[in-house]
């Protein structure tokens, strides 16, 4: 009997890698998405690339006899991994109480009804957003967490201490915490991606869009950081990398290969680079020049950040494997794809 993980989030950029990847690794997988920003033709993508569909139900993880319904349905859920979020910086500002309600409570609910339901294991998708302007590069896990610098930064400040209070109460429960980087790419296929609704506010698919021509200009938010070429420096992570991260989490917590209730790993290359630099080898990558303009600072960027993923490395089993090149051209194809479908 293949052991069943119940997704949540699971039409999302990140679900969908991870789904794909947890089926190949041999789970039952059971996606739950209420599709706020996704559509449920993820799940045909993801039966494209395994042969299998998984379980799928539209369901807000806010909808507490919801999800109690779905956990009497599928009975024996070794596992949960909690993506399910709402994730725009800026919209988070505007709308505070819509993150903290969506943000926090589907974590509640779920911490709620694991216990009731038997189910012991629970991964999160956490962000390096909560190392702020770390003081220490690369950063590890032991750095401070610094104040929140948005409503959706600090839901995820916030629901790591949720975590770490509700396990301490509950040691039935365990806990790994993932602290992503900057996930950027597409699945090989190209039957997956990144989906981004409206204007893009993230850097990736701002930088496709434009190399396609869907907007007229990039702008490349300041010229005068701290760092080589005075541009940002972030870490950018491949996505089927970072979902490959989720399986060997799953399996060190139902293997039960750790004594401790709550674990934290920082997800990332270990390798910074500028905005300027990723602009670069997109076009040597992909051989398509992106129309690019430097602009000044945007309110509230983190001049720099970059993992230590030794962590990660040594003690999770896991490391990134893909070049930024590749995944540059993983995230082009995406783009070409979305256009060869009508979507955009
Ligand atoms: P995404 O928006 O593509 O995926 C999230 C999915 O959750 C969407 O399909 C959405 O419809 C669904 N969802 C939102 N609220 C829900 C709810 N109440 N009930 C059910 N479904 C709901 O985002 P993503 O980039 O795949 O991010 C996944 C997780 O990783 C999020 O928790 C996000 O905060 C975190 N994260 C993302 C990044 C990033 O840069 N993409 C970085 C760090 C952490
Ligand atoms: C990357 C770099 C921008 C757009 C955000 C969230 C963070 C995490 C990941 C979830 C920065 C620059 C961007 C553009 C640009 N998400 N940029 N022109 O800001 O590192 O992180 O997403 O947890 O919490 O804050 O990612 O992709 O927006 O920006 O120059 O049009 O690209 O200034 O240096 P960021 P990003």
């Amino acid at each position: 009997m293949k052991e069943k993980i119940l997704v949540t989030g699971g039409a999302g950029y990140i679900g969908s890698h991870t789904v794909v990847e947890l089926q190949n690794a041999g789970y039952e997988v059971i996606v739950i998405d209420n599709l706020s920003n996704s559509n449920a033709g993820v799940i045909d993508g993801i039966e494209r690339i395994t042969g299998i569909r998984p379980v799928f139900e539209k369901l807000d993880c806010n909808d507490k006899e919801g999800l109690t319904a779905l956990l009497e349905k599928n009975k024996g859920i070794k596992g949960i991994i909690h993506f399910a979020a709402s994730k725009a910086v800026g919209e988070s500002v505007q709308k505070p109480l819509l993150y903290y309600r969506n943000n926090l409570v589907s974590l509640i609910n779920l911490l709620e009804l694991m216990p009731e339901h038997g189910v012991e294991n629970i991964v999160f998708s956490s962000s390096c957003t909560v190392y702020g302007q770390p003081d220490i590069l690369p950063v590890d896990e032991n750095a401070p967490i610094k104040p929140a610098l948005s409503p959706y930064g600090n839901t995820k400040q916030i629901n790591e201490e949720i975590i770490r209070d509700a396990v301490y109460a509950n040691p039935a429960v365990k806990s790994i915490i993932l602290r992503y980087f900057n996930p950027i790419g597409a699945h090989p296929s190209v039957e997956i991606g990144e989906l981004p609704n409206g204007v893009p506010q993230n850097l990736i698919p701002f930088l496709t869009q434009t190399a396609i021509g869907i907007r007229e200009q990039l702008s490349v938010f300041g010229s005068d950081y701290d760092t080589t070429d005075g541009s940002c420096i972030r870490d950018y992570i491949n996505v089927v990398d970072l979902a490959k991260a989720h399986v060997i989490a799953v399996e060190r917590m139902l293997r039960k290969k750790s004594d401790k209730d709550v674990e934290i790993f920082n997800l990332g290359t270990g390798r910074g680079l500028s905005v300027l630099e990723l602009i670069h080898t997109f076009e040597k990558a992909t051989g398509v020049k992106v129309n690019y303009k430097i602009v000044g600072r945007r309110e509230g960027d983190i001049e720099k950040v970059w993992a230590n993923p030794d962590y990660a490395n040594n003690v999770l089993g896991w490391k990134s494997k893909e070049t930024v090149e590749d995944t540059l051209l993983s995230a082009w194809k995406w783009q070409l794809k979305l256009r060869e479908k009508g979507i955009m």
